[in-house]
């Protein structure tokens, strides 16, 4: 720890350092450094921790990080902060929802809690933080371990070397600032949310570590194969176990890795019948298990086919929204979710624009909900920069490598709304690429715009793609619904078209107005119209309307918005159900009900 003389030397240099946190911006915390966690036992380090907001990065500048724990009395200096003491926030929380004065807070924020410790010399011990927005930069008992960017993927730092006996100290500094070099960069349509917002622990694990697992059905039909691939370090061979379908293998390891093609006959996973699989792999002293189904999602020309049959994408859009916790999800909360998409006759949910809470991609495999999931490469992006490429391909592989075992994913989504340049071209052509290498057995999907001008689907991205998302707003930002047929009859797209955006806002508060723009029946109007045009065209597979919930955004400060987008087709307190909830219901139970038929048929 620094000496007295050391502290006042920091203080003096911090004052004229603006370089202050280039040797905290490693990146070092990434897709590399995850680990498998089906299955294991954590300690969870949720609760109370020391808070602190830190607007002027002081605490970088002065390394408040290196501070001694020491009883104020005791110090022989002036502190500017004391992370040892003083204020709390529980973990995981937004601050914004936390105080007031916190509201509109965008900067660095100071998280310091005891880690009580015991060694254990044949094991290795994680740090794994579900989320925290946006840059995370974690520091044990004054060391610098390294940061993680991307504020909607879990991080893992390994503490095993760091770790001492008895008390330790562990701090993150988490910063929320949007510059131009970030995914989402400056301008989003939701609230910018900050600090450690989902689940902390420490994780145990055996010298010999399972750091992945890949478990999928072979993407071609005809191949009744469970394709497996495995990462792990200290061990020469896996063994892969599925009891209930009589499959025990074991995988040979050369250089950490190993895959396997198994010949086997699952029960094929769907929204109607969600069935999972009990799915075990030990590597020497490691043992990992995950529950598993396995479907079969492909496009065929302009079709979608789930297991072979003819799919329609019926679906709503959700953003990870709260009016108390903001971003921070709850159990209770995501069974509502799927409840009401459920209610309103969806298979599919499109989780906006960012990868959600993993458990809400878990719950749609339990309950039978298809997902698209997404990066937040969103409207303007700093494509040229390769900084912000290596952050947005950071961002897709951590929710690749998270998620892919998920029988509910079945897109790919590698960013929304984003001008149709050659730069943009290249950085999500690369996107795309990526996601497909490291996962054959989806679908790769962008929201792309609308050729207002051509009145015609129009994005040089789309050939790239497997899906083509297209938002548009006939109705609500065009009036001209008329377009919206020609631009459908002008775009003969050579691949699935999903509507991934549609609506309008609808204040239905006491403030709200009778009629018109906001009005409920305007709303329920639009969605009329669009339902009537959409349902007639064979190219479009699916729509995900926008959006199932109102939510907070500061871009939206309106008489009728107040700080909220109202498109939601329930309203903020998550309860309150507009017109058009009933109107697009009828809407999805009519088709579900003639697939049903059809497939009796059949
Ligand atoms: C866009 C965007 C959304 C936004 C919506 C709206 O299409 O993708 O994030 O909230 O439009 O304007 O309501």
């Amino acid at each position: 720890m620094l000496e007295r003389s050391a502290i006042a030397e920091n203080a003096l240099q911090a004052l004229h350092d603006e370089d202050y946190d280039r040797p905290f911006n490693l990146q070092n915390l990434n897709h590399e450094t995850m680990i498998f966690m089906g299955g294991r036992d954590v300690i969870s380090l949720d609760g109370e921790w020391n808070f602190c907001v830190d607007l002027l990065d002081t605490g970088l500048r002065q390394k408040w990080f290196a501070m001694d724990p020491a009883d104020p009395c005791d110090r022989q200096e002036p502190w500017d902060y004391d992370p040892y003491m003083g204020e709390t926030v529980p973990v995981p929380s937004c601050w914004q929802m936390l105080q007031e004065k916190w509201y509109f807070f965008e900067g660095s924020a100071w998280y310091t809690r005891a880690v009580d410790f015991t060694p254990k010399a044949d094991k290795r011990f994680f740090l794994r933080v579900g989320a925290a927005q946006y840059d995370c930069k974690v520091f044990l008992n004054g060391q610098f371990i390294g940061n993680h960017y991307g504020g909607s993927t879990p991080f893992f730092a390994e503490l095993t070397d760091q770790l001492q006996q008895g008390r330790n100290w562990l701090m993150l500094c988490v910063n929320n600032v949007r510059t131009t070099d970030r995914v989402p960069m400056r301008n989003t349509d939701w609230f910018n949310y900050g600090g450690v917002y989902r689940e902390v622990s420490l994780i145990e694990t055996p010298k010999t570590l399972i750091r992945d697992l890949f478990v999928r059905l072979n993407p071609d039909p005809l191949v009744n194969d469970i394709d497996v691939s495995i990462a792990a370090e200290g061990a020469d061979y896996a063994r892969f176990e599925i009891a209930e379908l009589g499959i025990a293998v074991d995988i040979p390891l050369e250089g950490g890795k190993g895959t396997a093609s198994i010949p086997a006959a699952p029960l094929l996973w769907s929204p109607d019948r969600p069935k999972l699989y009990d799915v075990v792999l030990t590597a020497g002293g490691d043992r990992v298990c995950d529950r598993i189904g396995f479907r079969r999602i492909e496009r065929r020309g302009r079709e979608l086919f789930l297991n072979g049959r003819p799919l329609w994408l019926r679906g709503i859009s959700v953003h990870e929204d709260d009016a108390v916790l903001g971003k921070v999800v709850t159990e209770d909360d995501l069974r509502r979710r799927y409840a009401d998409a459920k209610q309103l006759g969806c298979n599919y949910v499109r989780l906006a624009h960012y990868p959600h809470h993993e458990r809400a991609v878990a719950l749609a495999d339990e309950i039978g909900l298809l997902l698209w999931t997404e990066i937040p490469v969103y409207w303007a992006i700093d494509f040229d920069n390769p900084a912000t490429l290596r952050d947005a391909e950071n961002q897709l592989l951590e929710m690749v490598k998270r998620d892919r075992n998920r029988a509910s994913v079945v897109i790919w989504s590698v960013g929304n709304e984003n001008p149709d340049t050659d730069q943009r071209l290249a950085f999500m052509r690369h996107l795309a690429d990526t996601a497909r290498a490291n996962d054959p057995t989806r679908l790769i999907a962008a929201a792309c715009l609308v050729n207002h001008h051509k009145l015609k689907i129009e994005d040089r991205l789309a050939a790239h793609l497997d899906i083509i998302g297209i938002n548009e707003y006939y109705g609500w930002y065009d009036e001209d619904f008329s377009e919206l047929p020609k631009i459908l009859a002008n775009s003969q797209p050579d691949r699935p078209v999903v509507v991934s955006e549609t609506g309008a806002d609808a204040d239905i508060s006491d403030k709200g107005p009778k009629a018109g723009l906001f009005s409920e029946t305007y709303q329920a109007e639009v969605y009329r119209s669009q339902i009537a045009t959409l349902k007639e065209l064979d190219f479009v597979r699916g729509m995900s309307p926008w959006i199932l919930y109102d939510f907070r955004t500061e871009r939206r400060q309106g008489i009728y918005q107040r700080g909220f987008n109202r498109k939601g087709l329930i309203a903020a307190d998550k309860a309150t159900r507009k017109e058009a909830f009933a109107i697009l219901a009828s809407f999805y139970h009519a088709m579900a009900e003639r697939e049903a038929k059809e497939w009796e048929t059949l």
